[in-house]
């Protein structure tokens, strides 16, 4: 453990120390001060996190699974460690069931490629929600095109919450995939993501759970969720971007061919026979792995461990809470869906007579960044009947302060070039 990481072990969860810990708003000298509220988008990477890959390449870079020298064995062995840091961080069963990926899309369009493709046929049924991110539904869009499949959507009422009726009425007895967000980019609903496996399950369908939103805002425990398949990426987890995580059950996993083939995948390869593959997760991580993504991942995941995730979602409450009801209180302001049901760090408003890209500007004119437009959820808004939102997501380090700037800011928004020029365009 880093004299860093102790420190946290030690304190009360202050956001303002959290803060501290994160250079680039620790080095920020701007007044005010940034309030970085696009946590959704991406979170800030804590000192330990940069330090963590820093180490590894100052000490230990070599390339892993090949080189029969220490170096080698040495990455080899903090690849193996951080596998195991992140099974035990989401629950898994054995650190085989890891497997690294570029991220949450990546890992989606991998179980859609090399399972969805042996798995839908024509006539064949995949089921995702209305609330979903292309990135858990153009994969699946693709594969049912492809195959001739359909793709059937559970609708989500205006509350922001999955019609279970509807998504088990999508289900009937022979959906091939059913597809899901454990939370909602959009809105930060958190769906019965336990109740909706099951169900999916029981149907037959194989299951597949975009955990993007949840991993940094509560304890995941993929053996009690049950999914066979579970992602998410390591950037939005105060890790680094470019990794990610396909959480997979040892009995499917073990039933699927390649992703890409290339080095670290083969156990045997000759002109005259056919190609042997070795086991699961390697079968599935073809080429040199990002080791130092996958080492900055671990750090990020025991920092959150250490910080306490009782005291991350009381943080996330209150956050939440706060800002719903002091939005609310403001006129032209409207909260989308109900995030002070379960509070998971996302807030979505519209102003009346707004686009949201005047709203966005005229909060980055007072130092506030957060994320405003369709959050790559376009079908979502469509389905709202909303142009798009202004996001408001938080993380460990803001404040309750910082929901005042936002609020103070609001209140002298005015119509700019988009709300006058085009009201209606939209961006993904
Ligand atoms: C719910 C959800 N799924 C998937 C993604 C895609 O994640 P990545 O771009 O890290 O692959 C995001 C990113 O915003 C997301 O919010």
């Amino acid at each position: 453990m880093t004299e860093t990481s102790k420190s946290v072990l030690t304190r009360s969860f202050m956001p303002a120390t959290i803060r501290n810990e994160f250079p680039l708003l620790r080095n920020n000298s701007e007044s005010p001060a940034l309030a970085y509220l696009d946590n959704a988008a991406t979170t800030q990477k804590p000192q330990p996190v940069l330090d963590a890959i820093m180490s590894y390449y100052g000490t230990v870079n070599s390339n892993v699974g090949r080189g029969y020298h220490r170096l080698g064995l040495a990455a080899t062995e903090r690849l193996e460690q951080a596998r195991a840091v992140v099974q035990r961080a989401i629950g898994a069963a054995r650190p085989e069931e890891v497997v690294f990926t570029r991220g949450t899309t990546d890992a989606v369009n991998l179980v859609a490629e090399v399972a969805g493709r042996r798995l839908v046929g024509r006539g064949d049924r995949v089921v995702v929600t209305g609330m979903e991110h292309n990135s858990n539904l153009l994969p699946w869009r693709r594969l049912c095109d492809d195959a001739g499949a359909q793709l059937v959507v559970a609708s989500v009422a205006a509350d922001g919450r999955v019609d279970m009726a509807d998504f088990s009425a999508a289900l009937g007895s022979g959906a091939r995939i059913a597809a899901m967000a454990h939370v909602s980019n959009v809105l930060g609903t958190v769906n019965p993501i336990t109740e909706m496996v099951a169900e999916a399950r029981r149907c037959g369908a194989l299951t597949v759970v975009d955990g993007a939103q949840a991993v940094a805002h509560r304890a995941i425990d993929v053996a009690a969720i049950g999914a066979d398949f579970y992602c998410f990426s390591a950037h939005k987890v105060y890790g680094p971007m470019g990794i990610g995580v396909l959480h997979g059950r040892s009995e499917v996993l073990a039933e699927l061919p390649p992703y890409q083939v290339g080095g670290g995948t083969v156990k045997a390869v000759s002109f005259a026979e056919p190609v042997s593959y070795i086991a699961p997760p390697a079968r599935l991580e073809a080429g040199t792995p990002d080791v130092a993504g996958v080492v900055g991942l671990a750090a990020a995941l025991t920092y959150l461990e250490e910080i306490g995730w009782e005291r991350i979602r009381r943080h996330d409450e209150s956050l939440v809470r706060t800002a719903v009801a002091r939005l609310t209180e403001l006129d032209r302001v409207r909260v989308v869906g109900d995030p002070a049901y379960d509070p998971s760090g996302i807030v979505s408003i519209t102003l009346d007579g707004l686009h949201p890209y005047d709203v966005g500007g005229h909060l980055d004119q007072h130092n506030i960044a957060v994320r405003c437009g369709v959050h790559c959820a376009s079908t979502f808004l469509d389905s709202l009947g909303l142009v798009g939102t202004v996001r408001i997501s938080f993380g460990i380090y803001n404040t309750e302060e910082e929901i005042s700037r936002v609020c103070e800011a609001l209140r002298t928004v005015r119509p700019g070039f988009w709300t006058r020029e085009h009201p209606t365009t939209r961006f993904l």
